[in-house]
């Protein structure tokens, strides 16, 4: 039987290329190797977003289609959303009663935030939230969670809770689940920074060609670069970072002709912007078919949501009787 992964996502919305390149393709191929487990972790986004949980729906049903629309199959994988499992709920409530407070404020996402944003997000479910990420992965005795370098902490909490259950109750239950680090690659965003929805500088599986061009013609590229036959470098620029995803068996010809003049950058923005759109364009076909079929997705979801909560349901089986409550 193979090894189980479980990996799951904040509902942020519609998903661009920074998650298509660093936890998408990565979770495409896992479902292909491994008995794997993804979900869309909503009660992780009101620990944060609890004042205006309106756009959570909406933004689950997003991120939903740009998954499956990319090819996480839900015919090789579970895919469910959290808060259609209770038993994570109920796990949560027994674990919390072994795991010391100071375990929790001692998480860097704890302490990080609160200085960011003070007293406002100082609450019992906040602080819970590296509790509520343990038990969304030993419900389902997970035993890979492919994560980035940010959630190692947290993976180290799970393994700590792990063993404090089962010297506390004298029972194995779980597998100490092992963070898998996907190295989520530095994709640059419009402005050069990172991609992220945050900067406002993505370009998501849902644009448009006429929208990929528009943000593509407007990034910045080498300013020393300023006529198509002035030499360009092409370690600087962000476009050709962009290049060696999506026009990779070109990019020692990119390269060479950026560096001669031979190629301004009028024209390596075209052939960046006609591929990214090509790439996306089934992409974006099969997520607006999604959307407009929101029965199926639910139907995706439901199935998903049964089959992890029989699962869970055993390990907290297994729970209960170790902390004699049946
Ligand atoms: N905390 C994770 C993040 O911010 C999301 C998440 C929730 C998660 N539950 C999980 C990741 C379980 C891995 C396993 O990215």
């Amino acid at each position: 039987m193979a090894e189980r992964v479980l990996s799951g996502m904040r509902p942020t919305g519609r998903l661009h290329l920074g998650h298509f390149l660093g936890v998408i393709r990565n979770w495409i191929a896992l479902q292909k190797e491994y008995d794997a487990f993804f979900m869309i972790a909503d009660w992780h986004a009101l620990t944060t977003g609890f004042k205006d949980p309106s756009s959570i729906p909406g933004d689950i049903r997003e991120v939903l289609s740009d998954y499956i629309a990319s090819g996480v199959d839900p015919g090789r994988c579970t895919l469910y959303v959290q808060s259609h499992v209770p038993e994570i709920a109920e796990l949560t409530t027994l674990l919390a009663m072994i795991t010391p407070v100071s375990w929790l404020e001692l998480c860097p996402s704890y302490k990080g935030q609160i200085q960011e944003l003070g007293g406002e997000i100082a609450t019992y479910g906040f602080l819970g939230y590296p509790l509520l990420q343990t038990c969304d992965i030993i419900v389902v005795k997970a035993h890979i969670v492919p994560v980035g370098e940010d959630q190692l902490p947290h993976l180290e909490l799970a393994r700590e809770i792990v063993r404090r259950f089962h010297h506390t109750y004298k029972k194995e239950v779980f597998p100490e689940p092992r963070a898998k680090l996907t190295d989520f690659p530095n994709v640059p965003g419009t402005d050069g920074r990172k991609m992220s929805k945050s900067y406002g500088n993505t370009i998501d599986l849902a644009d448009e060609p006429s929208v990929i061009a528009k943000k593509v013609n407007k990034m910045i590229t080498d300013e020393k670069k300023i006529y198509k036959h002035d030499p360009g470098r092409p370690e600087i620029c962000s476009v050709f970072s962009l290049q060696k995803y999506f026009n990779a068996p070109l990019v020692p010809t990119i390269d060479a002709d950026c560096r001669s003049g031979k190629l301004g950058c009028v024209a390596c923005k075209k052939m960046l912007s006609e591929r990214i759109a090509a790439e996306l364009a089934p992409i974006r076909e099969k997520r607006a078919e999604l959307l407009a079929h929101p029965e199926t997705l639910n139907q995706i979801v439901a199935e998903g949501a049964e089959k992890s909560r029989g699962v869970a349901r055993e390990t907290l089986r297994d729970v209960k009787r170790a902390m004699k409550l049946c």
